[in-house]
């Protein structure tokens, strides 16, 4: 793992955005993997900020989203693909942007779509991926085994405690999600992974030092080939 640290989360998520830049010069039709929550926010606003000075054109990249929630339809304003919209999808030029659908019939037909749908793009060039306090990476939670096909997953308490300052009530906060398996994740010809603030400093620490298992899914990305991990200082604080 390449690992960065900067000052503050603004040069931190800049840092971000100018992979995700340099990406999309090298290989215009790139298949991105994008996130959601507070983290990649900066950076959607840098490439966002970009694309409309005309330093960048995504008019042949596609990007595929790590989870959705299931039972959130799109016009819900908590659901991903709603803050997908607002946050980078209705600014940039992208050709097709994908999301697991977590209203589907027939949740795991739609898990199985997901994953062949990235396959048949041949896989994702460039993954952005924060984390969750407990070391989840998109919703793929501690676990006694890494689950490498898209899944229905159960979230956490602390998942869910995470999450509900994005709901009314707690009691809103979806229990189950769709998350893109650990193996479409670690497929990914690379990786960027941020983590900022203070509050990430523990996970990040036991993620560099910690054991490779499970039950903390980001300590996977020691063995990626091409994980780039961007700090603000707050974050890096235990290193
Ligand atoms: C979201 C996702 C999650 C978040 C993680 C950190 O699509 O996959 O793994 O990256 O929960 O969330 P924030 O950035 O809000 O701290």
């Amino acid at each position: 793992m390449n690992v960065h640290v900067y000052d503050d989360a603004k040069t931190a998520s800049r840092a971000a955005a100018t992979l995700f830049a340099a990406q999309l010069i090298k290989k215009p039709d790139s298949v991105f993997g994008f996130a959601t929550g507070s983290t990649p926010i900066a950076t959607y606003k840098y490439l966002t900020k970009w694309h409309q000075k005309g330093l960048l054109d995504f008019s042949g990249a596609i990007s595929f989203n790590l989870d959705e929630y299931v039972g959130l339809a799109e016009q819900d304003e908590a659901s991903y693909i709603r803050f997908m919209r607002e946050n980078l999808f209705d600014h940039v030029n992208l050709k097709a942007s994908y999301l697991p659908n977590g209203m589907a019939a027939d949740l795991s037909l739609e898990c199985a779509r997901y994953d062949a749908a990235i396959a048949e793009m041949g896989g994702i060039d460039l993954q952005f991926l924060g984390v969750g306090h407990n070391g989840h990476i998109g919703f793929n939670e501690p676990a006694d085994a890494f689950v490498y096909q898209t899944q229905v997953v159960n979230l956490t308490e602390d998942t869910i405690e995470a999450n509900a300052r994005f709901f009314d009530s707690i009691d809103l906060v979806p229990r189950q999600a769709i998350s893109m398996g650990i193996g479409a994740i670690t497929q990914a010809k690379g990786i960027v992974f941020v983590a900022l603030g203070e509050s990430k400093a523990e996970v990040v620490k036991q993620m560099m030092y910690g054991d490779i298992t499970p039950h903390l899914p980001a300590s996977i990305l020691r063995a990626h080939q091409n994980t780039v991990v961007i700090l603000d200082r707050e974050a890096a604080s235990l290193l």
